[in-house]
């Protein structure tokens, strides 16, 4: 198997109802921070790590998702004649020209799982990236080319972690490993939203994944679990039995944008390194009798 990942795949059939009612006739992927959606920041970070094959599984309400990375040429004419290139080059670098967006559908939306299930007639015998855009990470190198460089090292499935608040592993899958390097586990086993009294530890996995092919055999044979959906976490336990899966600690900020106070806090953030916003931003913000 190559150690190239050349497939990524964005899971944006959710529902998104804890941003309603925002999210009730556009995609939670398309909020924007700042001035780019979600998706833009997810698809940027996966090309940073070698994509060339993005695999988008959509599902009702999704069509701005779409349009976002298709060609504008009415838009693309008006800014031409008014001359405003800058603006332009960003229309039209959505995504460069070698990078192809694949859409597939998924009918209803059957759990996390599932979602990335439907992404198996298109990525087929590969291993793959899985990207959440509403964890919105910034890091210095990309979280995906930090867990691209460990599944180049050691190969096996590579999840990106970080420790959360005991109180808090409820919200997430909880893994359970042994040091396997600097940063490193090799995981003995995956819980998705344990109690914290019985957390096997407090590393969380976030919305970054790198998985082998062999992950779409155990998704077709898995049933519902946690919530009645199709958990991606409970095919990671099963796989974790055949082949070694890794849990990495990446180096960077983690946004939890799909909860609003998450969101805020990124657009903060974000307004605050924007090389034409930051300093009124700052100053704003020093302003306000909080
Ligand atoms: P979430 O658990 O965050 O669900 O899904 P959600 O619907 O997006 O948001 P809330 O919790 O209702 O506010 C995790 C990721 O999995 C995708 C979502 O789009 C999100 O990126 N997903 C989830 C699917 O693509 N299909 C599904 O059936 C479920």
């Amino acid at each position: 198997m190559s150690t190239q990942i050349r497939y990524a795949v964005f899971p944006v059939a959710g529902k998104g109802t804890r941003f309603l009612p925002a999210t009730k006739a556009s995609p939670k992927e398309m909020l924007p921070v700042v001035d780019k959606p979600l998706i833009q920041y997810a698809v940027e970070e996966a090309i940073e790590a070698g994509a060339k094959n993005l695999v988008f599984i959509t599902g009702r309400h999704k069509r701005a998702i779409e349009d976002h990375f298709d060609v504008e040429p009415e838009l693309e004419r008006l800014l031409a004649s008014k001359d405003k290139e800058a603006l332009l080059e960003m229309v039209r670098n959505t995504v460069p020209p070698d990078v192809n967006c694949i859409y597939v559908r998924q009918g209803e939306p059957l759990g996390l799982g599932h979602a990335v299930l439907c992404a198996r007639p298109v990525v087929g015998n590969q291993p793959f990236f899985v990207h959440l855009a509403d964890d919105l990470i910034d890091a210095e190198e990309a979280c995906l080319a930090q867990m691209a460089r460990v599944f180049a090292a050691h190969g096996g499935s590579v999840l990106g972690v970080e420790e959360v608040p005991h109180a808090q592993t409820r919200q997430y899958g909880i893994i359970d490993g042994e040091p396997a390097g600097a940063g490193l586990r090799r995981l003995r086993g995956i819980v998705e939203k344990p109690d914290p009294a019985d957390a096997p530890s407090n590393l969380a996995v976030v919305g970054r994944y790198i998985l082998t092919p062999r992950i779409f055999d155990l998704l077709a044979d898995t049933g519902a679990g946690a919530g009645g959906e199709i958990q991606l976490t409970d095919a990671i336990a099963r796989l974790l039995r055949e082949e070694p899966v890794f849990g990495h600690e990446f180096k960077g900020l983690r946004f939890d944008c799909g909860s609003k106070l998450g969101y805020l806090e990124a657009t903060v953030h974000y307004a605050l390194k924007h090389p034409e916003l930051g300093t009124e931003f700052r100053r704003h913000l020093a302003s306000l009798d909080v």
